[in-house]
Formats: C-alpha cells, structure tokens, sequence
C-alpha cells in the first residue's frame, strides 16, 4: 500500500518510503551492503554519470539503503528532498559550506551546541566564513546582524543543554524578509514534537544519532530541504549554475554533486539500515521521552536538593510561552539542573545507578552528563555561561524505564550529596 501524504506521522514512520519487497515480501527494507554499482555496458553508466538516467553509482554519492532512509525523513519532514550524512556535524558543516563561502557570515545563537559553536566559531573561521553570535531567543538581535554577506541564520528549536527555545516562526520572518536561508536544527525535538517546515525553516537538520535512531549504536545526520527556499536569489550566485539545470533541487543537487560528495562524509549503509529500524517506534519513544521527562522535572523542581531546573515544559522555564506554542506532543526528555557547585553534579553523577554518564541524548535510557568539563569544556568560561555549561550544572536527557525507578535513582543519588 502507497503511503498518503494525508497518514499521521506515527503511520508514516512505519509506512512512508518502503513497502514490502515486491519479488521476496520482505517487510524491512534491504541493506544495500555494497559499495559500487554494476552496470551492463559503458553506455550506460556514461548515462548515470551525466544525468541523463538515474541510478547508483558508488555509496559515497548514492545508495538503494541511503535513498529509502532519505525518503523517509524527507516525509517526515514533509519536505522537497534529503541527504543522509554521515554525523549530525556533517550536516551542520556541509550545509554551511554549501551556502557560504569566503567572507561570508552566518548568524547563530550564542547558546548553539558545543560542536556547532566550534565549527561556526573556529573551523569556518579559518576557512573565512564568519558567525555573529547573537542572544538565542532575542528575535530583534538576529535583525541587527543581517548584512549584504548574510547567507544563513542556524537555529536550534531547543539548544541543547541550554534548553533555549527561540521563536522560529519571527526568526523565519526576518529571513524571509532579506532572502537568506533558514537552517533549523530539529535534532532535540524530531519532527513528532515541532514540524520546523510549518514554522518557516528553508532546510532541516538532525543528527540521526539521537532520537530518530534511538537506540544508541550508530552515529549519522540528515539535511532536508523544506522546498520553501527560491535558489534563483542573487545572494546564492554560485548556485546559479545548479539552478539552470535542476530549478528548485539547486541546492540539493549542488550539495549531492559538489560539497557532500568532495568531503567524503557519507553515511555507512549499515547504519541507516540501524536507524530506519529504530526510527519505526519514534512516535511511542518520544510519547514516553515526554511523559517521563514531565514527571522528572516536576520532582526535581520540588526537590530542596536542586537550584534550578530548565525543562521547557515547566511554566518557570524562560522559554515556556513560546515551547507550548511551537511543541506538538510534549517537550521532550532534555533538562538541565543547578546543583550548585561542581562538587555536588560529580556527586550527585557518580551516585547515580540506573542513568548512564555519557556524551550523548535521545537514548532509550537514561543519560546524564556534567557538560562544562566534557561536551562544553573547549570554550572560555562566558562562552560555556552562554552554552548554559556552567560548573553547576548537570544535563540529564530521561529515558524509557519505569518512571518509579528513574526517580528512585535520582532520589537515591539527590540524598547523598
Ligand atoms: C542539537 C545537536 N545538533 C548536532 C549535534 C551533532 O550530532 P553528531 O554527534 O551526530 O555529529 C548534536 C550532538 O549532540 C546536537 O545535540
């Protein structure tokens, strides 16, 4: 059965770009574990090579496992078209160097994820393309800093560990409004809880490595391109070219055939063939990731144990108004929490039994991290203040167990320090 663009996301999830294996019935799609592919005569592979027939080549430009992963997240994210990359930085990174060049600038918030920082603040530097770091969620900052050389805004819909929520829909209106191209990065919230498309973004991030896979075992990342961006605007000049030949895929085509396939950051079949299998249980997964994060920030805001607790659902949370009007479904499993000193976060981490101290969200279980001595630890201390990675803080992302055992553990750990 065809999938309807008018099916639920929960059942696109399950039916959107695969149907069973017409020859085999075969229900999960196959992994292409190949890294080349064979055509009968020269003739014909001269066709693929210059476009004028489709089909794969090499993995590192295409692949049958690839192109069914991208499908499926184009559709969630109700989009023109994807590539599947090889980490969520690759997406970041190659969607920058798609859109800019020397003496370009880019405009982030300050509070981006600490990977993303050190790109935008110290690889694309070197290579000069500059960013203007501006206060995550003041809409009028992203304004000021537009310039003639603007060729993105990036935006997180929940900075992470920050748990900044910024008003996608005003950002988008600023960028439309100059013709630049709106890059979201929807990795914390997936498509089941914030459709970025809707809220104005011209292309979407993620990094698969986290809730869309689920479970832990591969790391990987997306770009997808809403269809919302005209490629003909003079401020993409190099663009021009893939314009002429492939209207509105100009970006797309650009990145497949020049950027992503002369940095080599492919993703590994096998491991969108992990991800599509994790990602058919998105909608429960992030049903429970909500519920349980809900309950774990409501005890840890009663606990006498804790300073502070940031957990956009909560209504003392500065981004609160805004979640609950761009959140479908829930705000998700990521919270970070004030314990004062480093002393007690190393305490309380160390006391902790159940949740896992590790460098990573959107787990089935549940994670914890001190961010200012690990993911954060490279920036100066006001850079790491803005990161929301101060020594006092402790990023928790809630899993899927037991909602009594996840608290007991927390409780458990709260009473020893
Ligand atoms: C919001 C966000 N974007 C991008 C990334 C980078 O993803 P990856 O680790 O897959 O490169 C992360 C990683 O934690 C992230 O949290």
């Amino acid at each position: 059965m065809a999938p309807k663009k008018q099916h639920h996301i929960e059942t696109l999830l399950l039916h959107g770009a695969y149907s069973p294996d017409a020859a085999t019935g075969a229900t999960v799609m196959p992994l292409h574990q190949s890294t080349a592919f064979a055509y009968k005569t020269a003739e014909d592979i001269e066709s693929v090579f210059a476009g004028k027939d489709a089909g794969f080549i090499y993995s590192r430009i295409n692949n049958p496992t690839l192109d069914m992963f991208e499908r499926k997240l184009k559709t969630l994210e109700d989009g023109l078209a994807a590539i599947s990359v090889s980490s969520g930085m690759a997406a970041i990174s190659t969607t920058a160097l798609a859109l800019a060049g020397p003496g370009d600038e880019i405009i982030a918030g300050k509070s981006v994820f600490g990977g993303t920082y050190s790109l935008f603040s110290a690889t694309l530097k070197r290579y000069g393309i500059t960013t203007k770091f501006v206060d995550t969620c003041n809409v009028e900052a992203y304004s000021e800093a537009v310039s003639d050389r603007t060729k993105m805004i990036f935006v997180e819909t929940l900075s992470n560990p920050k748990t900044d929520v910024p008003d996608i829909a005003a950002i988008s209106a600023i960028a439309r409004k100059h013709g630049i191209v709106l890059v979201v990065d929807n990795t914390v919230t997936t498509p089941l809880l914030l459709q970025a498309k809707t809220l104005g973004a011209d292309i979407v991030v993620h990094s698969t490595s986290k809730y869309i896979n689920g479970h832990g075992n591969s790391v990987g990342g997306i770009i997808i391109d809403s269809g919302t961006f005209d490629w003909s605007n003079p401020r993409y000049e190099h663009l021009e070219p893939f314009y002429k030949k492939a209207r509105h895929f100009a970006f797309l085509a650009y990145l497949r055939n020049q950027v992503y396939r002369d940095l080599g950051c492919c993703l590994s079949p096998f491991n969108a063939f992990l991800m599509s299998i994790g990602i058919e249980s998105l909608g429960v997964r992030m049903e429970r990731h909500c519920s349980n994060g809900m309950a774990v920030a409501r005890y840890l805001a009663n606990s006498d144990k804790v300073h502070n607790v940031r957990y956009p659902g909560l209504e003392s949370h500065s981004g609160n108004k805004t979640a609950v009007k761009q959140f479908k479904n829930g705000f998700g499993a990521l919270m970070s929490i004030s314990l004062g000193t480093k002393e007690r976060c190393f305490k309380f981490i160390n006391g902790l039994v159940l949740a896992q101290n590790l460098a990573n969200i959107g787990d089935v279980r549940t994670l914890v991290i001190h961010p200012g001595s690990t993911i954060c630890r490279d920036g100066t201390e006001a850079e790491r203040a803005a990161m929301g990675a101060t020594d006092d803080i402790v990023r928790l992302c809630i899993g899927l167990e037991n909602i009594d055992d996840i608290i007991a553990d927390l409780e458990a750990s709260l009473a020893g320090i």
